[in-house]
Protein backbone atom coordinates (compact mmCIF):
# COMPACT_ATOMS: atom_id res chain seq x y z
CA UNK A 1 0.00 0.00 0.00
CA UNK A 2 1.19 3.28 -0.86
CA UNK A 3 1.79 6.37 2.05
CA UNK A 4 -1.48 6.84 3.88
CA UNK A 5 -3.25 9.71 4.45
CA UNK A 6 -1.87 11.07 7.31
CA UNK A 7 -3.58 14.23 8.79
CA UNK A 8 -2.04 15.29 10.99
CA UNK A 9 -0.34 13.96 14.04
CA UNK A 10 1.95 15.44 16.74
CA UNK A 11 5.31 13.93 16.08
CA UNK A 12 5.27 14.40 19.85
CA UNK A 13 3.14 11.07 20.63
CA UNK A 14 5.28 9.38 18.42
CA UNK A 15 7.61 6.78 19.75
CA UNK A 16 11.39 6.58 19.61
CA UNK A 17 12.78 3.31 17.80
CA UNK A 18 15.77 2.05 18.02
CA UNK A 19 17.80 0.94 14.45
CA UNK A 20 19.09 -2.01 14.48
CA UNK A 21 22.18 -3.62 12.21
CA UNK A 22 20.77 -4.06 9.27
CA UNK A 23 18.73 -0.57 9.03
CA UNK A 24 20.35 2.28 7.26
CA UNK A 25 21.59 3.99 10.75
CA UNK A 26 22.34 1.58 13.12
CA UNK A 27 22.87 2.76 16.65
CA UNK A 28 20.09 6.02 15.81
CA UNK A 29 16.56 6.00 17.04
CA UNK A 30 13.53 7.25 14.49
CA UNK A 31 10.42 8.12 14.63
CA UNK A 32 8.56 7.03 11.38
CA UNK A 33 6.13 9.63 10.37
CA UNK A 34 5.04 7.78 7.14
CA UNK A 35 6.11 4.74 5.18
CA UNK A 36 5.11 3.60 1.87
CA UNK A 37 4.91 -0.63 1.73
CA UNK A 38 5.40 -0.40 -2.00
CA UNK A 39 8.50 1.10 -2.30
CA UNK A 40 10.08 1.23 1.01
CA UNK A 41 10.44 5.50 0.47
CA UNK A 42 9.90 6.65 4.33
CA UNK A 43 9.72 9.91 6.36
CA UNK A 44 11.24 9.91 9.79
CA UNK A 45 12.80 11.98 12.22
CA UNK A 46 16.30 10.34 12.76
CA UNK A 47 17.97 10.93 16.50
CA UNK A 48 21.86 10.47 16.52
CA UNK A 49 23.03 9.91 20.18
CA UNK A 50 26.22 11.95 20.71
CA UNK A 51 29.59 10.36 19.89
CA UNK A 52 27.53 8.41 17.00
CA UNK A 53 29.36 6.58 14.21
CA UNK A 54 29.46 4.65 10.74
CA UNK A 55 32.69 4.52 10.50
CA UNK A 56 32.73 1.86 7.28
CA UNK A 57 32.70 3.36 3.72
CA UNK A 58 29.40 2.76 2.72
CA UNK A 59 26.44 3.87 -0.07
CA UNK A 60 22.86 3.85 0.25
CA UNK A 61 20.22 2.35 -2.37
CA UNK A 62 18.17 5.11 -2.61
CA UNK A 63 18.11 9.21 -2.43
CA UNK A 64 18.41 11.28 0.94
CA UNK A 65 16.89 14.02 1.77
CA UNK A 66 17.87 15.80 5.32
CA UNK A 67 16.97 18.80 7.29
CA UNK A 68 18.52 19.21 10.15
CA UNK A 69 16.33 20.11 13.69
CA UNK A 70 19.06 20.31 16.09
CA UNK A 71 22.95 18.58 16.59
CA UNK A 72 25.04 18.25 14.30
CA UNK A 73 25.64 15.66 11.53
CA UNK A 74 28.64 14.52 8.98
CA UNK A 75 28.48 12.63 6.00
CA UNK A 76 32.12 12.49 5.31
CA UNK A 77 33.66 15.66 5.71
CA UNK A 78 30.59 18.02 5.24
CA UNK A 79 29.45 19.13 8.69
CA UNK A 80 25.43 19.61 8.82
CA UNK A 81 24.17 21.76 11.73
CA UNK A 82 20.38 22.90 12.76
CA UNK A 83 18.86 24.77 9.65
CA UNK A 84 21.11 22.86 7.28
CA UNK A 85 19.83 20.70 4.35
CA UNK A 86 21.22 18.28 1.67
CA UNK A 87 20.42 16.07 -1.06
CA UNK A 88 22.05 12.44 -1.20
CA UNK A 89 21.30 10.75 -4.31
CA UNK A 90 21.05 7.05 -4.02
CA UNK A 91 25.24 5.53 -4.19
CA UNK A 92 26.64 8.39 -3.14
CA UNK A 93 29.93 7.39 -1.62
CA UNK A 94 29.88 7.98 2.25
CA UNK A 95 33.46 7.29 3.63
CA UNK A 96 31.86 7.61 6.95
CA UNK A 97 29.15 9.23 9.21
CA UNK A 98 29.40 10.07 12.53
CA UNK A 99 27.08 13.11 15.24
CA UNK A 100 29.50 14.34 17.51
CA UNK A 101 27.20 16.43 19.72
CA UNK A 102 23.93 14.31 19.03
CA UNK A 103 21.40 15.33 16.31
CA UNK A 104 17.98 15.14 15.27
CA UNK A 105 17.51 15.60 11.60
CA UNK A 106 14.44 15.55 9.13
CA UNK A 107 14.99 12.50 6.52
CA UNK A 108 13.04 11.94 3.65
CA UNK A 109 14.11 8.14 2.17
CA UNK A 110 13.09 7.74 -1.32
CA UNK A 111 13.08 4.05 -1.31
CA UNK A 112 14.24 1.02 0.12
CA UNK A 113 17.39 3.21 1.62
CA UNK A 114 19.71 -0.01 2.32
CA UNK A 115 23.18 0.80 3.29
CA UNK A 116 25.35 -1.25 1.60
CA UNK A 117 29.34 -1.56 2.82
CA UNK A 118 31.91 -0.88 -0.35
CA UNK A 119 31.79 0.77 -3.41
CA UNK A 120 28.68 1.45 -5.40
CA UNK A 121 28.48 -0.21 -9.26
CA UNK A 122 29.24 2.16 -11.36
CA UNK A 123 26.26 4.33 -12.93
CA UNK A 124 24.23 4.40 -9.79
CA UNK A 125 25.30 7.96 -8.44
CA UNK A 126 24.34 10.35 -10.53
CA UNK A 127 26.50 13.55 -8.97
CA UNK A 128 24.49 16.30 -11.18
CA UNK A 129 20.91 15.35 -8.99
CA UNK A 130 23.70 16.16 -5.70
CA UNK A 131 22.75 19.18 -3.50
CA UNK A 132 25.80 18.53 -1.12
CA UNK A 133 24.76 21.50 1.22
CA UNK A 134 22.43 24.41 1.58
CA UNK A 135 22.82 26.52 4.42
CA UNK A 136 19.06 27.75 5.26
CA UNK A 137 19.34 30.08 7.99
CA UNK A 138 21.48 31.93 5.22
CA UNK A 139 18.93 31.90 2.53
CA UNK A 140 16.88 35.10 2.11
CA UNK A 141 13.31 34.74 2.22
CA UNK A 142 11.69 34.83 -1.63
CA UNK A 143 7.67 35.29 -2.24
CA UNK A 144 5.78 32.29 -1.99
CA UNK A 145 5.23 30.26 -5.79
CA UNK A 146 1.21 30.74 -5.25
CA UNK A 147 0.10 34.18 -6.59
CA UNK A 148 -2.80 33.76 -4.14
CA UNK A 149 -0.90 33.15 -1.31
CA UNK A 150 1.58 35.75 -1.18
CA UNK A 151 -1.05 38.20 -1.94
CA UNK A 152 -3.31 37.19 0.79
CA UNK A 153 -0.86 35.78 3.73
CA UNK A 154 0.50 38.51 6.25
CA UNK A 155 4.23 38.39 6.02
CA UNK A 156 4.65 34.83 3.59
CA UNK A 157 8.11 34.13 2.85
CA UNK A 158 9.50 31.17 1.41
CA UNK A 159 13.50 29.16 0.65
CA UNK A 160 12.96 26.71 -2.29
CA UNK A 161 15.27 24.49 -1.01
CA UNK A 162 15.36 21.78 -3.69
CA UNK A 163 13.16 21.54 -7.13
CA UNK A 164 13.48 18.27 -8.94
CA UNK A 165 14.09 18.73 -12.76
CA UNK A 166 12.68 15.82 -13.75
CA UNK A 167 9.18 15.69 -12.51
CA UNK A 168 9.16 19.05 -10.60
CA UNK A 169 9.48 17.82 -6.82
CA UNK A 170 9.76 20.61 -4.51
CA UNK A 171 10.87 20.80 -0.79
CA UNK A 172 11.31 24.52 0.59
CA UNK A 173 10.33 26.17 3.68
CA UNK A 174 7.52 28.50 4.51
CA UNK A 175 6.67 31.07 6.85
CA UNK A 176 3.57 33.36 7.18
CA UNK A 177 2.98 36.02 10.02
CA UNK A 178 -0.32 35.41 12.06
CA UNK A 179 -3.71 36.18 10.26
CA UNK A 180 -6.31 38.76 11.69
CA UNK A 181 -9.81 36.88 12.46
CA UNK A 182 -11.48 39.65 12.43
CA UNK A 183 -10.63 39.98 9.22
CA UNK A 184 -10.09 36.48 8.01
CA UNK A 185 -13.90 35.32 9.28
CA UNK A 186 -13.96 32.86 5.77
CA UNK A 187 -11.51 31.92 3.38
CA UNK A 188 -11.23 29.47 0.16
CA UNK A 189 -10.51 25.47 0.08
CA UNK A 190 -7.77 24.33 -1.84
CA UNK A 191 -6.83 21.17 -3.49
CA UNK A 192 -3.15 20.20 -4.99
CA UNK A 193 -2.74 17.35 -7.85
CA UNK A 194 0.87 16.30 -5.70
CA UNK A 195 0.95 15.09 -1.83
CA UNK A 196 1.48 17.64 -0.08
CA UNK A 197 3.44 16.66 3.00
CA UNK A 198 4.27 19.08 6.18
CA UNK A 199 6.32 19.05 9.07
CA UNK A 200 5.46 22.33 11.35
CA UNK A 201 8.32 23.61 13.30
CA UNK A 202 6.97 27.37 14.96
CA UNK A 203 3.98 28.50 15.05
CA UNK A 204 0.67 27.09 14.57
CA UNK A 205 -1.87 25.89 11.64
CA UNK A 206 -5.97 26.31 11.89
CA UNK A 207 -7.70 23.95 9.78
CA UNK A 208 -11.24 21.67 9.96
CA UNK A 209 -9.21 18.35 11.68
CA UNK A 210 -7.75 20.46 13.91
CA UNK A 211 -5.00 23.16 15.15
CA UNK A 212 -1.22 21.89 14.18
CA UNK A 213 1.08 22.98 16.72
CA UNK A 214 4.67 22.99 16.70
CA UNK A 215 5.90 18.82 15.79
CA UNK A 216 2.92 18.31 13.86
CA UNK A 217 3.43 16.21 10.21
CA UNK A 218 0.95 15.40 7.76
CA UNK A 219 1.06 13.74 4.11
CA UNK A 220 -1.84 14.57 2.17
CA UNK A 221 -2.15 12.36 -0.79
CA UNK A 222 -3.19 14.74 -4.32
CA UNK A 223 -6.46 15.84 -4.97
CA UNK A 224 -7.60 16.14 -1.69
CA UNK A 225 -9.74 19.61 -0.59
CA UNK A 226 -8.52 20.66 2.28
CA UNK A 227 -9.27 24.19 4.39
CA UNK A 228 -9.44 26.89 4.75
CA UNK A 229 -6.53 27.03 6.42
CA UNK A 230 -5.05 29.91 8.80
CA UNK A 231 -2.26 31.12 11.53
CA UNK A 232 -3.07 32.99 14.62
CA UNK A 233 0.44 32.50 15.57
CA UNK A 234 2.33 32.32 11.93
CA UNK A 235 3.83 29.64 11.30
CA UNK A 236 7.20 28.54 10.24
CA UNK A 237 7.46 24.75 8.31
CA UNK A 238 8.97 22.29 6.26
CA UNK A 239 7.01 21.61 2.93
CA UNK A 240 7.56 18.75 0.37
CA UNK A 241 4.97 18.01 -2.77
CA UNK A 242 5.79 14.67 -4.56
CA UNK A 243 4.87 13.74 -8.11
CA UNK A 244 5.10 16.93 -9.93
CA UNK A 245 5.93 20.77 -8.76
CA UNK A 246 2.87 22.64 -6.37
CA UNK A 247 0.10 23.77 -8.19
CA UNK A 248 -3.09 24.68 -6.19
CA UNK A 249 -6.90 24.84 -7.51
CA UNK A 250 -8.85 27.29 -5.30
CA UNK A 251 -12.72 26.99 -4.18
CA UNK A 252 -14.68 29.65 -5.90
CA UNK A 253 -16.60 29.84 -2.65
CA UNK A 254 -15.30 30.94 0.79
CA UNK A 255 -16.25 28.62 3.80
CA UNK A 256 -16.46 29.63 7.17
CA UNK A 257 -13.08 29.87 8.77
CA UNK A 258 -12.54 27.35 12.23
CA UNK A 259 -9.48 28.13 14.26
CA UNK A 260 -10.09 26.09 16.87
CA UNK A 261 -11.69 22.69 15.40
CA UNK A 262 -11.98 19.94 17.60
CA UNK A 263 -8.92 17.65 16.61
CA UNK A 264 -10.69 15.09 14.20
CA UNK A 265 -7.46 13.18 12.26
CA UNK A 266 -6.99 11.02 9.05
CA UNK A 267 -4.74 8.27 10.24
CA UNK A 268 -3.47 4.74 9.03
CA UNK A 269 -4.94 2.34 12.03
CA UNK A 270 -1.25 1.75 13.42
CA UNK A 271 -1.40 5.49 14.29
CA UNK A 272 -5.32 5.84 15.65
CA UNK A 273 -4.62 4.83 19.59
CA UNK A 274 -2.11 7.79 19.08
CA UNK A 275 -4.56 10.12 18.12
CA UNK A 276 -5.47 10.50 22.11
CA UNK A 277 -2.40 10.73 23.89
CA UNK A 278 -1.09 13.92 25.42
CA UNK A 279 2.09 14.67 25.32
CA UNK A 280 4.11 17.34 26.69
CA UNK A 281 3.23 20.69 24.42
CA UNK A 282 7.03 21.97 26.00
CA UNK A 283 9.13 19.23 23.43
CA UNK A 284 9.62 20.43 19.72
CA UNK A 285 8.73 17.19 18.59
FE1 LIG B 1 -2.37 22.85 0.72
Amino acid sequence: MPRPHIEFIQSQVLPWSPLGAGSARPGATGKSLSFDHVTQATTVMMKYPTNWILPEAHYLDSDEELFVLEGDLWVGSVRYAKGDYAYLPAGMPRPSMRSDTGAVVMTFHEGTHRTVYGDAPVGLYDPTRLIAKIESEKMPWGDPSDPIVAATANGAGRKLLREDPRVGDRTWLLRFGPDDPKKMTHGRTETHPVVEEVFLMEGEISMPYGTLKPGAYFWRPPDIPHGPVGTLKGLFGLFRCKGGPMTTVWSRDESPMIWSAPYTPVLPPDMVPLASASYDASLRY
